[in-house]
């Protein structure tokens, strides 16, 4: 990213410590990159107007941090057509995985993509800080990298550094969706949120509420044996 980007928040390092890169793409994971991810990508210029950048009116606008394959977003998108997903994902195999489940092979210049979703390919963080304040009605955060060690805490995204960071851009009564079946971060979450006063708890569960729907991660964790847990907060 350039540097006249908005400083991310005091005390968090401006990197990205997880993979972007995995196995070498195959031909079709290249064209979707080259050919479909620019038709969907929103340029960081939009992000002064988010609802204005994309293609269908939307009367609200949601934010996905890491949506790894895409399964969330996309169920998203589907099932409330009115609201625009912005979804994140740095991993470009994560990036080919959502993209090569919205456009056929051979379709990637000229399928008909979802007019309510738009892709950010960066560090989700830097689109936070981008945004105009209040301008998130709902931000999600499903099985986020856990960074065990506590010296990596840092790198956790919910983190008290940050919390002001989404706080600014989510809107009073706006919510915070996260989920997270790694030991090390459930009382994390749960004690980072109780030191804040920007954020109300509103629920948190063993069970996948209903509306939210199955991630991979979610059906690793559950195939391991881990038992994942739900919270919601919402923006005072
Ligand atoms: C453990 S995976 C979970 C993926 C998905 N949410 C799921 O539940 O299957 C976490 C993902 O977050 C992505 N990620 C981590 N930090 C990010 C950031 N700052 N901005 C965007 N994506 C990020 C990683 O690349 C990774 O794919």
């Amino acid at each position: 990213m350039t540097a006249d980007r908005p400083p991310l928040a005091t005390g968090i390092p401006d990197r990205l410590y997880g993979r972007r890169r995995g196995h070498p793409l195959r031909p079709r994971q290249q064209r979707l990159l080259d050919v479909t991810l620019p038709r969907l990508r929103l340029r960081p210029e939009q992000a002064a107007d988010p609802r204005a950048a994309f293609a269908a009116p939307v009367e609200a606008v949601w934010l996905e941090v890491g949506f790894g394959g895409g399964e969330h977003a996309l169920a998203q998108v589907a099932a409330h057509p009115r609201i625009g997903l912005i979804a994140s994902e740095v991993f470009e195999n994560g990036l080919c995985a959502l993209l090569s489940r919205l456009v056929p092979e051979g379709g990637e210049a000229t399928a008909k993509l979802p007019p309510n979703l738009l892709l950010w390919p960066e560090d989700a963080r830097h689109l936070l800080a981008l945004l105009p304040p209040a301008s998130l009605d709902r931000l999600f955060l499903l099985f986020p990298d856990p960074w065990p060690k506590a010296r990596h805490a840092k790198r956790r995204f919910v983190h008290p550094a940050l919390l002001p960071v989404v706080a600014r851009a989510l809107r009073p009564g706006g919510e915070w969706r996260i989920a997270s079946d790694d030991p090390t971060y459930q009382p994390w979450v749960a004690e980072t949120f109780a030191g804040s006063a920007l954020f109300d708890p509103i629920s948190v569960a063993d069970a996948r509420p209903e509306g939210w729907p199955p991630t991979r991660y979610e059906a690793k964790a559950l195939r391991e044996g881990r038992r994942p847990r739900y919270w919601v907060f919402r923006r005072a």
